[in-house]
């Protein structure tokens, strides 16, 4: 069954959120593209009807109004343009919104490694987005280690998304949102301040990446069958 919600993608012309948005349009989700210029994100668009074919539910525009059309948010930004673009999109934001962050501080931001993360006071990138959001929405830190290589080729990916949010329904839906990229499984990955340790683990796979030459993704092994299902 499709999410009945637009889903907005604020960085979506990167190849993290493109991939997303792509695997989203496959499967019959409506998608916006964001962009901070409304042609890039329209142009991005138009690629993604290219590969999925005309019916795909999927428009492009400008950051602040990709928002407003949207109560499912999802940010694929660099870190170093975070704070800055929450503190534009809070006015757009509806309450009862979701937003969903995967974004990675990676040292890179700020000239150093892309095998490092920075220490973000908050705890974490999501949780700075907890911190920075209006009252009334959702947070909810996943796909951080899902990597912009498997998202845009062709086929399943190889990869277990971990959710985590202190919003149990708001994990939900995003874990139902993830089982529909074919391979992923999606599991519970408790509480929001978890989501340090998922950023930490992209750093981490990059290195492997780079030391190896692959796209390395995570599988979670030995849970009960029920934590790996999505009601
Ligand atoms: N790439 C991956 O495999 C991967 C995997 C997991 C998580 N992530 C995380 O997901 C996020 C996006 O990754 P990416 O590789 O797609 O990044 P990216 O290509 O560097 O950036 C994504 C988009 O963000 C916008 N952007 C760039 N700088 C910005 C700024 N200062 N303020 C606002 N918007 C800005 C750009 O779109 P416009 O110029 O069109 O506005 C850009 O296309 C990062 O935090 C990354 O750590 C990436």
């Amino acid at each position: 069954m499709n999410t009945t919600r637009p889903i907005a993608i604020l960085g979506g012309t990167g190849p993290e959120g493109f991939g997303l948005a792509l695997r989203w349009a496959q499967a019959g989700e409506t998608v916006i593209i964001g962009s901070r210029d409304a042609r890039r994100a329209q142009d991005a668009a138009e690629k993604i009807k290219q590969r999925v074919g005309p019916s795909a539910k999927v428009s492009g525009s400008e950051n602040v109004a990709a928002c407003s059309a949207a109560d499912l948010l999802v940010l694929t930004i660099p870190f170093e343009g975070h704070a800055a673009l929450l503190k534009q999109l809070k006015p757009a934001i509806r309450p009862g919104s979701i937003v969903i962050d995967a974004t990675v501080p990676l040292a890179a931001s700020v000239g150093g490694r892309a095998t490092r993360t920075l220490g973000v006071w908050q705890g974490s990138a999501a949780q700075q987005t907890a911190e920075l959001a209006p009252k009334g929405v959702s947070v909810v830190g996943a796909f951080q280690n899902l990597g912009a290589e498997l998202l845009n080729a062709d086929g399943p990916v190889d990869c277990d998304v971990i959710v985590c949010s202190d919003d149990p329904n708001a994990g939900q839906v995003v874990r139902s949102l993830a089982t529909k990229i074919p391979g992923v499984r999606a599991i519970d990955g408790g509480k929001l301040e978890n989501a340090r340790i998922l950023e930490q683990i992209t750093a981490l796979l990059i290195g492997l990446n780079i030391r190896h030459k692959g796209h390395s993704g995570i599988r979670i092994t030995g849970l009960p069958q029920a934590a790996y299902d999505v009601m």
